[in-house]
């Protein structure tokens, strides 16, 4: 069975549906850590909660993104992880995870990329006038939101929409698509073992 890491920086709801779907054996993983930026992150009490070992880290107290990812590895490596699965997790993945990770590292947007990549992706397309955007799971590369696309999902977007009510319609997209692409995967990479 594979063993993930979990990276996110706030709310974590995706986390949540990603550890549901684990608690009912739907996806055949084992969550081993969850890596979180912020101590005040609400995906701690979550992880929490549910007995997941972590490992929060405040940036600012290491001297660059080298340090702390360095400390991050090791913590990964320790924990045998297999694929690191970003969900909310709002920094760019440096050298030092990617030399060691490169193909194993998933992210979801909130958008359709190559459309409204980077931060406030939903703000982004009301700001556009876009009729529609979506949700996208990616391979993570170096850049910002630009890995090979895994899939999407489009969502329209209504002429009354706010980024709230927007964000409710996104996030019920994602919740279902992470799971089940991640599901997917984990299958074909069984198979391909197997
Ligand atoms: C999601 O919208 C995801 O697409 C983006 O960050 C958000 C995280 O939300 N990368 P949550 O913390 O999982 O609720």
């Amino acid at each position: 069975m594979k063993k993930i890491a979990i990276f996110a920086s706030g709310n974590g709801s995706n986390f949540q549906s990603i550890m549901e779907a684990e608690a009912k054996k739907e996806l055949k993983i084992k969550t081993s850590l969850l890596v979180c930026d912020h101590h005040e992150a609400y995906v701690l009490q979550r992880a929490q909660g549910l007995g997941i070992p972590i490992f929060c880290f405040n940036p600012k107290e290491y001297e660059d993104k080298k340090a702390y990812e360095e400390v991050i590895l090791e913590h990964l490596l320790v924990e045998g992880v297999d694929y690191l699965i970003l969900a909310g997790y709002m920094r760019l993945i440096g050298p030092t995870i990617l030399r060691e990770y490169e193909g194993r590292i998933i992210n979801i947007h909130p958008s359709l990329l190559p459309a409204f990549p980077g931060k406030d992706a939903i703000g982004q397309a009301l700001d556009a006038r876009a009729k529609e955007t979506g949700v996208t799971v990616h391979y993570v590369d170096e850049g910002m939101d630009t890995g090979p696309v895994i899939a999407q999902e489009s969502v329209r977007i209504y002429e009354n929409d706010t980024e709230e009510s927007l964000k409710k319609r996104i996030q019920i997209v994602e919740h279902r698509l992470y799971p089940s692409v991640l599901k997917e995967l984990f299958q074909q990479e069984h198979l391909n073992i197997g």
